[in-house]
């Protein structure tokens, strides 16, 4: 298995997660792609200040690396509140939820990343909370035990989740603002890679940015560890300059190949194409072949693949599409018989 996969959306280390932060746009205006999504919350935000009021719970979905944290910092940023950040598996008891709501201040934002692994006891304490900023907590123990009402100022809960399917009615419910965030096309990418190469004091050419933008598998995360993987590429071989050429060799070393697919997304292809004819074959069956987890395949691998229309699904199982085919260089060995 491969931990260190330049082409994961997830967030791979520490360091990785400080070096975004310097990347991060600070405001909507700065905030690149999601067009929809901006629109929407200039409108609400801009709303909420004008009434003094907190703004609407938020809930942020879809797939890793597309910026779910970032905009909850900027929502902060544009109402001019404090945010604090947690995720579900780190609230583990009803106590942590109280300790982290009793710190807001009124139109304060608590971020809660992967909201589909609250624990079920904290996940019910939070309807009160949202809905009517107060919890009940019991002190003590037997025969001494008595409710305590507890009231919250009045607060902003952003919710982050790769599941939306995950969530529970009652929690999903009361979200004001469901919003969900859809891969960036190239153009958005490029921008994106030009913006953090000029943080980093690097010279791109467009046609560069669009090289690694066309890698990048949607998502900005990996747009960002490309470009600093070829700026390296660039410093030590180029003279610092980046462009087509240099991307292309680079990626090429890093087996990153021109639709941003990797040795294992290959694998996973290969395996569906020699053994099953294409499909359909089950995710467990290929997970099998490989030797990965299947909820590897069906979070990491195969969301792409079917997002950029290599795979499909089907009641009986995953096909690998004639532009897969394509793409591979295979149409005449296995189509034109
Ligand atoms: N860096 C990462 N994601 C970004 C985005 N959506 N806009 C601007 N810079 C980013």
């Amino acid at each position: 298995m491969e931990d260190e996969r330049i082409t994961s959306a997830e967030v791979q280390n520490p360091t990785e997660e400080d070096e975004e932060l310097s990347l991060r746009p600070q405001t909507l205006r700065q905030y690149i792609g999601q067009a929809q999504i901006k629109h929407e919350l200039e409108v609400y935000i801009a709303a909420a200040k004008n009434r003094k009021e907190a703004l609407d719970h938020v809930l942020l979905y879809g797939p890793p690396g597309l910026g779910k944290t970032t905009l909850a910092m900027v929502i902060a940023n544009e109402m001019d509140v404090q945010i604090r950040t947690t995720s579900g598996p780190a609230i583990e008891k009803p106590g942590d939820l109280v300790a982290l709501l009793n710190e807001l201040q009124p139109g304060d934002i608590l971020f809660i990343d992967e909201i589909h692994r609250l624990p079920k006891v904290v996940e019910e304490m939070l309807y009160s909370a949202m809905e009517d900023f107060f919890v009940d907590i019991v002190v003590g123990q037997g025969p001494t035990a008595h409710p305590i009402h507890f009231p919250l100022p009045p607060f902003t809960l952003i919710g982050a989740t790769t599941r939306a399917g995950l969530l529970s009615a009652p929690l999903r419910d009361r979200f004001g603002i469901v919003e969900h965030m859809n891969y960036y096309n190239e153009e958005e990418l490029a921008d994106i890679v030009r913006r953090s190469a000029g943080i980093f004091n690097s010279h791109i050419d467009d046609q560069g940015a669009h090289e690694i933008a066309s890698r990048s598998r949607g998502t900005p995360r990996i747009s960002n560890r490309l470009l600093k993987r070829v700026r390296d590429f660039a410093e030590v071989e180029n003279g610092g300059q980046i462009d087509r050429e240099l991307v292309a060799k680079s990626l090429k070393l890093l087996q990153v190949d021109n639709r941003g697919l990797d040795r294992t997304d290959k694998k996973v292809l290969m395996t569906m194409i020699e053994l099953y004819g294409g499909g359909p074959v089950g995710i467990s069956t290929i997970a099998a072949n490989i030797g990965e987890e299947p909820d590897t395949i069906s979070e990491m691998y195969e969301p792409y693949l079917l997002q950029i229309g290599f795979l499909t699904r089907t009641p009986r199982g995953r096909v690998v599409t004639e532009r897969a085919y394509e793409h591979l260089g295979l149409i005449d060995q296995y189509m034109n018989k």
